[in-house]
């Protein structure tokens, strides 16, 4: 009976500042779920996940139906209400887990679409039940309904999550010049402890978000050509300091109209300018700061933490990919932490029907 193979790419979320509204999908990095029909029985069965990831953390995935491709597989497979045939799922988990690149993301998008697929794509990519059944499986995660790695891995390039609750975001394809060299520590952070540690944030984190949000799609409908101008609201500033914020904010217009006008300046500046999220975090990524510093010292013109953490990620041009690349691993590695690198321009396409 029918099969298909699907390849959710990885993720890059926030991009500096962007906490929680933007995210962008990575080419070769990403995990694969196959789906079969089968008559054999009705529902949904998990029947395998093979592991090909030797990163920190996989060890301690469920292996089982506790493993969320498969109350996401079934999510899908109720909303499509086709009950006559079963599907059987396997899951080749190539990603680590707790890496900061959208692990569950991966995982979560490439079993929602691999059973949207075999049962004969009745669901668009961008329904509302379709964004809501790869949310579900973030929330199994890690206990946050974001999707700003979510989304990207599902549709490809760039995109503005606007509020994640109500299903509301715009996806922008993205130009060649911008390079995204990854730096991955063979270390685990949680996203859920990630998420944890804002809390004693001097910022009002939900009140960024909402702000941030609402800024960007002002931006957005002005034609991206208007500076930010908006009086910064106390609730969102709470006992930390407004020009972080305004900085903050205008990192999130650099990033966007450096990555919408294929300007490597704007975008590597925009990702520098988050004082907010990224220093919190940082503390968790043993040897952050010469990283950083050896990635800028090479070329790159932008540095910041992949989503939680804790692969961080330098934006550069693609003749300075390899050596701000040695740069990082070298820098981790004076650090006694071993990671692994990658290179990678935006890839629009997002998940793939691979066979
Ligand atoms: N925006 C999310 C966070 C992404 O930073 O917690 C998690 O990968």
């Amino acid at each position: 009976m029918k099969q298909v193979k699907v390849f959710a790419p990885a993720t890059i979320a926030n991009i500096g500042p962007g906490f929680d509204i933007f995210g962008v999908a990575l080419y070769n990095i990403g995990d694969v779920v196959e789906a079969r029909l089968t008559d054999s029985f009705k529902g949904v069965r998990l029947a395998e996940v093979t592991v090909a990831s030797d990163s920190a953390g996989v060890k301690d995935m469920p292996k089982d139906e506790g493993n969320l491709v498969f109350p996401v597989a079934k999510l899908i497979y109720e909303a499509i209400g086709n009950h006559e045939v079963g599907v059987e799922i396997r899951l080749v988990k190539r990603m680590g887990i707790g890496t900061g690149l959208g692990s569950s993301a991966s995982s979560s998008v490439a079993s929602a679409v691999a059973v949207n697929e075999v049962l004969g794509g009745i669901l668009a990519r961008d329904s509302v039940k379709m964004l809501a059944a790869v949310i579900e499986g973030e929330y199994i995660a890690c206990g946050s309904r974001h999707a700003d790695n979510v989304f990207p891995s599902l549709l490809g390039g760039l995109v503005f999550v606007e509020d994640a609750a109500s299903f509301k975001f715009k996806k922008f394809g993205v130009g060649k010049d911008a390079f995204f060299v990854i730096a991955s520590p063979d270390l685990v952070v949680s996203t859920r402890e990630a998420r944890e540690a804002l809390k004693a944030s001097p910022y009002n984190i939900k009140e960024l978000v909402r702000f941030s949000s609402s800024t960007v799609k002002r931006f957005i409908e002005s034609g991206t050509g208007s500076r930010f101008n908006a009086q910064i609201p106390d609730s969102v500033v709470g006992s930390g300091s407004r020009s972080v914020v305004k900085a903050y904010i205008e990192g999130t217009l650099d990033v966007l109209s450096g990555l919408l006008n294929n300007d490597v300046e704007a975008l590597g500046r925009g990702t520098l300018k988050d004082g907010i999220v990224t220093p919190v975090r940082a503390k968790l990524i043993p040897g952050y700061d010469a990283v950083k510093e050896a990635a800028l010292g090479v070329g790159a013109k932008g540095f910041s933490i992949s989503g939680s953490g804790p692969s961080v990620f330098a934006v550069a041009y693609k003749e300075d990919c390899e050596k701000v690349k040695n740069a990082m691993l070298g820098a981790f590695e004076r650090h006694k932490i071993t990671a692994k690198g990658h290179i990678s321009a935006v890839n629009n396409n997002g998940a793939l029907v691979v066979e």
